[in-house]
């Protein structure tokens, strides 16, 4: 048994997520989450939400709430979210926690006596009417190159000029529309990342086994991007966790938070603290998962993430955690996604384009989305959402395939035997090949499961449900019944053990309907097929069961149509 840590990457807290965001880091972490969990591992599955920062502010002013409220507020909804798409997270933090703010400040106070955090004096542009300095992307004005007149102060939408704010003509405010902006002296705290390059470049390439998507970006960034300049890690805002060194002040810093960048992946460890918290354990307990020297030295740690967080999980939270010189658990290994696009264009959380989780959930329950999102999950390139597709899926491989096996062989059974699994009979050559499929197919299934390779994964699962509707429909004990009523029992026999077999397969895709399945064929037995001939024969002659409910229901085109012009627009 192995200890495995399992972060997703953690959403902003600044509205409802779209599927794109989901399927690009909660949903597949879940699904690995889930499999290791029915493997036998332990598991430490950890999210949380991402509270700081300027568009956090500007959200809840926008709400008219204090940004505290907003964010305790936004964070219930996620949270329930996540529970609605079954995303079983051992934990579900906060990076405002206190947790957060302890860690934080601890992290920045060992920088800092490791000679690696440099102060630096630098002019701002602040804005007299918000009374806040004005980060670059909220400073708009004309566009020097093009005359676009809605520019912002890092680039032009229109032209993609990289821009400073002071090129902008006419500059305001993009929070209050102010024209009433000063030029500021402010100092902040960088940190010292160029001396940290060599060892997190040997760091990187020590990782011969990440995923292509992965190290490209991470060297890309290391060699040509600006990835591993010095970063400045504090802000001039209100709202974040207050710059400290450890548990002291920071002399010259009062009144700063920290970037969010910086505080929010440590929040992976503090929401850990914050689940020891919430169980009532000692720091022992959480400790366990991320210290090296006390425990941590065997834990297997993921990431899930999508590409764009890439930088900041391959450079930036390594230099933060190298840098402490303390024995913190560095990530062994990182998933990342490329983007699920909606219909022809982008998924859009500023322009409210595409299917938003708590849409989603009204429309469907979690599995049919759980299963079309990981079915297609955008891992060797981006992929797309269509409702077409959707519903072809959904019809297929859940209806057509799954949803019917079941419905058909328990139906049959209870109409011929009753609804209890029938004696009588023996496997035959038939029934033996179908087993041997199965072996292979469940092997190959484990192997992808365990290698993180999604898509290949659910195809393979696919396979194995078909294999059983084909085993079915050709051995047809509707007929064999006829004239081998034993014959016909050996049939149905299997074919009720493949249900929970097919209940435990499944479960990390679709954790309802394997649920479903379990409970239709009474049983609590949920362990995984080592021999798959042995685990068909888990229910034994004699065992009750009833007729499930319909599994899946299938999607119809009127549906279908429906949906797609009701989502074709924008939020409102
Ligand atoms: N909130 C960021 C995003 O949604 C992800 C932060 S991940 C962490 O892109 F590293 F900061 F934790
Ligand atoms: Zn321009």
């Amino acid at each position: 048994m192995a200890r495995i840590l399992i972060t997703s990457a953690i959403p902003y807290i600044n509205g409802i997520k779209h599927l794109g965001n989901l399927v690009g880091s909660q949903l597949p972490a879940d699904l690995y989450a889930r499999y290791m969990r029915a493997r036998g591992h332990e598991v430490m599955f950890i999210c949380a939400t991402d509270e700081h920062g300027t568009p956090a502010e500007l959200a809840a002013a926008k709400a008219g709430q204090p940004v505290a409220d907003y964010c305790a507020a936004m964070w219930q909804v996620q949270s329930d979210l996540a529970k609605g798409f079954r995303l079983s997270f051992d934990h579900f933090g906060r990076s405002s926690s206190q947790r957060n703010h302890r860690l934080t400040q601890h992290f920045a106070g060992k920088l800092a006596e490791n000679g690696l955090i440099e102060e630096v004096s630098e002019k701002q542009v602040f804005s007299v009417a918000d009374n806040r300095f004005l980060p670059d992307r909220y400073i708009e004005g004309t566009c020097p190159n093009c005359g676009y007149d809605r520019a912002r102060g890092d680039q032009c939408e229109n032209c993609t000029k990289q821009l400073d704010p002071t090129d902008l003509i006419n500059p305001r405010s993009a929070i209050s529309g102010s024209t009433d902006l000063e030029i500021r002296e402010t100092k902040h705290l960088y940190l010292k990342q160029r001396s940290l390059r060599g060892k997190i470049e040997a760091w990187i390439d020590s990782k011969t086994d990440w995923p292509i998507l992965t190290t490209s970006i991470a060297k890309k960034w290391l060699n040509d991007g600006d990835g591993l300049q010095d970063r400045g890690i504090t802000r001039d805002l209100h709202w974040g966790v207050p710059v400290k060194k450890g548990d002291q002040p920071w002399p010259g810093m009062e009144g700063k938070v920290f970037y969010v960048w910086f505080d929010a992946p440590i929040e992976y460890i503090a929401a850990t603290a914050e689940w020891a918290d919430a169980h009532g354990k000692d720091d022992a307990a959480w400790q366990r998962w991320w210290r090296t020297d006390k425990g941590a030295e065997d834990v297997r740690y993921v990431q899930f993430m999508g590409k764009d967080n890439v930088p900041f999980h391959t450079l930036s939270f390594p230099a933060t955690i190298m840098g402490s010189g303390e024995p913190w658990k560095l990530v062994d290994y990182i998933k990342s996604f490329n983007y699920l696009n909606y219909d022809g264009g982008q998924f859009s959380t500023s322009q409210g384009r595409g299917v938003f989780m708590d849409q989603a959930l009204s429309l469907l329950p979690a599995d049919y989305w759980r299963w079309w999102l990981l079915s297609h999950a955008p891992e060797s390139s981006d992929s797309e959402f269509t409702w077409e597709n959707f519903q072809v899926s959904v019809n297929k491989d859940l209806a057509d395939v799954l949803g019917n096996f079941v419905s058909r062989i328990t139906k049959f059974c209870r109409a011929k035997f009753g609804e209890v699994v029938p004696e009588g009979g023996a496997p035959d050559d038939q029934a033996r090949a179908l087993i041997t499929d199965l072996e292979n197919r469940t092997r190959a299934y484990e192997g992808f499961m365990e290698a993180m390779e999604i898509r290949k994964a659910a195809t393979e699962l696919r396979g194995i449900w078909a294999a059983g509707n084909e085993y079915l429909q050709s051995a047809a004990p509707w007929t064999v019944h006829k004239t081998d009523p034993e014959a016909a029992a050996a049939i149905t026999r299997l074919s009720l053990n493949l249900i929970r077999f097919y209940a435990v397969l499944s479960e990390p895709f679709i954790p309802d309907a394997a649920a479903n399945m379990l409970a239709g064929m009474n049983t609590t037995d949920q362990k995984w097929p080592g021999d798959v001939a042995e685990a068909l024969t888990a229910l034994p002659p004699g065992h009750a069961f009833t007729v499930p409910e319909v599994l899946f229901a299938k999607i119809s085109d009127d549906d279908r149509d429906d949906w797609a012009s009701r989502f074709s627009g924008i939020r409102t």
